[in-house]
């Protein structure tokens, strides 16, 4: 039997990656956030003194990235300058290509023989995983993913200003929804779930509901 595949999608700070883990853990399946794919390709790209808008040098670091070696869980990938340097590497299209052949086999094969996966990202329901079992589109105003995300950083310690959050988190939806490849949307078949109102386990609660009635 194929493996069950749980599709969840988004923009930045929509409550997404904290959902993909629950519902992963769950159900005791595999759980890939693919956003790391593309911020560990920005951070290569970084580290080699390089910018992550040139597409040679982006499609470069996406083909030599080896995903299974560690890279994924590297705390420099959380940085809002590795998240700034994701999206402009996501506009290249060599570089979503190089990613999308990791991205499907986690699907098709999941590690660990786990009888499931889910992925989280921005592409997963539209281009990466079209045949999902079933399809999150995760939102949440600007407003409220500015503001979560200010919490998280100041819960870490790093000191922001709220109209820079406010001003990057537009910044990186309009890279993410305006390019050109694979731009943020729903899937036709997707259940769109607004967390605006919602705190985290009234989101699971509803996300769950879904995927059970998918599956
Ligand atoms: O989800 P996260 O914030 O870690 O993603 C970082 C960036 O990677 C996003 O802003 C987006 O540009 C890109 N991305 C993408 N497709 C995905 C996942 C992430 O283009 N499936």
């Amino acid at each position: 039997t194929r493996p069950l595949v749980i599709a969840i999608d988004g923009p930045a700070a929509s409550g997404k990656g904290t959902l993909a883990k629950r519902v992963a853990a769950a159900y005791g399946f595999a759980h890939l956030d693919t956003g790391s794919l593309y911020r560990a390709v920005g951070v290569a790209v970084l580290r080699a003194g390089g910018d992550p808008a040139d597409p040679a040098a982006a499609g470069r670091a996406a083909r030599d990235l080896h995903p299974e070696d560690g890279i994924l869980a590297d705390p420099d990938l959380r940085t809002d300058e590795a998240a700034q340097a994701a999206s402009k590497v996501a506009a290249v299209p060599e570089v979503r290509a190089a990613l999308l052949e990791f991205q499907r086999r986690f699907a098709e094969q999941p590690p660990g023989g786990a009888p499931g996966a889910v992925l989280d990202g921005r592409d997963i329901g539209t281009v990466v995983c079209p045949g999902a079992d079933a399809k999150l589109f995760v939102t949440a105003s600007v407003e409220v993913r500015a503001d979560r995300r200010l919490k998280e950083l100041q819960g870490r310690g790093i000191p922001a200003i709220p109209s820079d959050v406010l001003e990057d988190m537009k910044a990186r939806d309009a890279r993410d929804s305006q390019r050109a490849v694979a731009p943020l949307r729903p899937a036709a078949d997707a259940f769109v779930l607004d967390t605006s109102a919602l705190d985290a386990d009234q989101a699971y609660a509803a996300a769950i509901a879904h995927i059970g009635s998918k599956t």
